[in-house]
């Protein structure tokens, strides 16, 4: 991939960021006496110069709960071993590296040596099927791909032929164990073991170094470019939102595809020498509860939808797990209803914080901070050196609103050093679509007289009733209040009158009977709550919301299900978990 043409300073563009504090930042990640600045070395052989060598990096939770553990001594010895594997085979600086692997040691190990080999480092969904990770391996042009043997064998393998620049594929054995690789494969391990390390190449701050493809479910897959600067946004956000020390446990429990899991769940946590603890289950409200109190841990990153999942389990289950090591929890990637901020506060007993970003901005840049007051429900203020503006697109020109709460489209300006640094179409940058010197994000947002963001919805999700504009997240929002719901996902469904009328979907708690009568009651709290305008017309009850891997409500499923089915969609009974404790 082509590098940005941009400066090599790490703030630059229109936002005005604290300078000298970056140049600090920059100092401090800074590993080569040329100056080259390189995520792989910064996160692990930066640690050992401070005698950290010892200090747990990784643990990684296998299904049976049994640990991996790797040391900061042992991930740069092994990622410095494996970018010399890739050099070897002939990696030029820039090109694309994808990993399809789990929450295993290697996983580090892989994006740490990828990215000190120069290589840019794409992490893949395993839950993809092989259609998307072949569409995704061809529109990033991999060269090489890290994979476990047995998704290989399931999902790669058949599309081999289709891929012809990817020339070299490395099997892990996940648990492990050395793999017999078949003729067309190398082994991941015996390569590495036999390797002796290289040096890290010496990167410039805006060279290429991260590509994560957005969810193809909700739209075209775009692959989104970051650069080796990005990691000081990933420290600074570390740092000031979950004030991460060496001493510190933090767990992140995004899917490795995710860009969440890349920032939060490997950059930040290793660029402050904390411990990072990565388990292998998805959502599981007991065994998570277990893990949060017997691994210590002390800083903790999930989802609205985990933390839904466990208010359906009860308060009871999580304070009997009551942990007095966690210090902050937050959530990201969708909106975080007041009712499970304040449910979360009080079943962990820590602040539990809201944040937004996005694949294209890279780290957290609005957030209920610790150090301030928080307002439940809303996604918090712009972090120091972002510059936020609520804006309408007026034809070509984008017009700013000043005036507080007022609907429109949240837009940043770049500059802050993990925004990206373009799409990646033909192995090639290409721009970043800016629009009057901002990046728009497509979400909408109001911004209150304090400087707090409310999340309405994406510009597209709008609800257009009427003369009215709803945003769907405020209904779903209202409707959580209601006890017997679990989830709840509006929509907007065509409406000869109206242009469109907002039906809900929603899922129920433990206890409550689907029914006509359930369905009248809670659409009369609705009207109630929101008033008629507002108020869903329809209710269907359904066993799961659809949602993408990254646990977002796929409302354009729920809007092609609104049109077609007049009627309940599956038949009942809930996939319930166990009953409130
Ligand atoms: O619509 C917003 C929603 O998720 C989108 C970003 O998705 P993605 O690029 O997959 O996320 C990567 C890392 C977070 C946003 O445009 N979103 C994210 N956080 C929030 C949110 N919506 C509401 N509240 C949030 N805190």
């Amino acid at each position: 991939m082509a590098s940005s043409k941009s400066s090599d300073t790490v703030n630059e563009g229109a936002s005005a960021g604290p300078t000298s504090r970056w140049d600090e930042l920059r100092e401090e990640l800074c590993t080569h006496p040329d100056g080259g600045f390189n995520i792989g070395a910064a996160c692990s052989d930066r640690h050992l110069a401070a005698g950290q060598g010892e200090r747990i990096a990784v643990r990684c939770l296998g299904p049976r709960m049994q640990q991996r553990d790797i040391s900061y001594a042992e991930l740069a010895d092994r990622s410095s071993r494996l970018a010399a594997v890739l050099i070897g085979l002939g990696l030029q600086p820039g090109d694309t590296v994808a990993v399809l692997l789990r929450r295993v040691p290697e996983l580090f190990v892989s994006a740490l040596g990828v990215l000190k080999a120069g290589g840019v480092y794409c992490p893949l969904f395993a839950t993809f099927g092989p259609g998307p990770i072949r569409s995704r391996l061809g529109l990033a042009q991999a060269k090489v791909l890290i994979v476990a043997d047995d998704l290989y064998a399931r999902k790669v393998a058949a599309s081999r032929a289709a891929l012809p620049d990817l020339h070299h594929v490395l099997l892990v054995g996940e648990d492990g164990v050395r793999t017999v690789p078949p003729e067309d494969c190398l082994d991941f391990t015996t390569l590495v073991e036999a390797a002796s390390p290289a040096a890290a190449i010496a990167t410039r701050p805006t060279d290429p170094a991260l590509l994560h493809f957005t969810s193809g479910t909700t739209g075209t897959p775009k692959g989104v470019v970051q650069s080796h600067r990005a990691m000081l946004a990933h420290l600074i956000t570390g740092r000031e939102l979950f004030g991460l020390e060496p001493d510190d446990i933090f767990w992140c429990t995004a899917d490795p595809g995710w860009i969440t899991n890349t920032a939060y769940g490997v950059i930040a946590p290793l660029a402050c020498g904390a411990t990072v603890l990565a388990d292998e289950a998805d959502i599981n409200p007991r065994r998570w509860y277990g893990i949060l109190a017997d691994e210590k841990v002390t800083a903790w990153y999930t989802t609205p939808t985990a933390i839904r999942a466990m208010m359906r389990y009860g308060a009871a289950l999580a304070r009997s797990y009551r942990s007095n090591s966690l210090r902050v929890a937050a959530s990201v990637g969708e909106p975080l209803n007041t009712e499970a901020v304040l449910w979360g506060q009080k079943a962990l007993g820590v602040p539990f914080l809201d944040t937004w970003w996005q694949t294209e901005i890279g780290s957290v840049a609005i957030a209920n901070c610790p150090s301030e007051t928080q307002r439940p429900g809303s996604m918090g203020r712009v972090l120091p050196g972002i510059h936020a503006a609520v804006v309408k697109r007026e034809g070509s020109h984008l017009e700013v609103i000043e005036t507080p709460d007022i609907v429109g489209e949240l837009a940043i300006r770049p500059g802050w050093p993990s925004m990206l640094s373009g799409y990646v179409g033909n192995g090639v940058l290409l721009g970043a679509g800016l629009h009057d010197g901002w990046y728009l994000t497509g979400d909408l947002v109001r911004r209150d007289a304090d400087g707090y963001y409310w999340f309405v919805g994406r510009a597209d999700d709008m609800i257009k009733c009427g003369g009215l504009q709803i945003g769907p997240f405020e209904v779903e929002g209202l409707l959580m209040n209601h006890p017997a719901l679990a989830e709840v996902g509006v929509v907007g469904k065509p409406d000869l009158l109206l242009r469109e009328v907002p039906v809900a979907f929603a899922s129920l708690n433990p206890g409550f009977q689907a029914g006509d009568a359930l369905r009248a009651e809670v659409l009369a709290f609705a009207r109630q709550e929101l008033g008629s305008a507002m108020a869903p017309r329809e209710l269907h009850f359904i066993p799961e919301l659809p949602k993408t891997i990254a646990g977002k409500i796929m409302r354009r499923v729920l809007k092609a299900k609104a049109v077609e089915e007049p009627e309940d969609i599956d038949p009942l009974p809930l996939s319930s978990p166990c009953a409130e404790v």
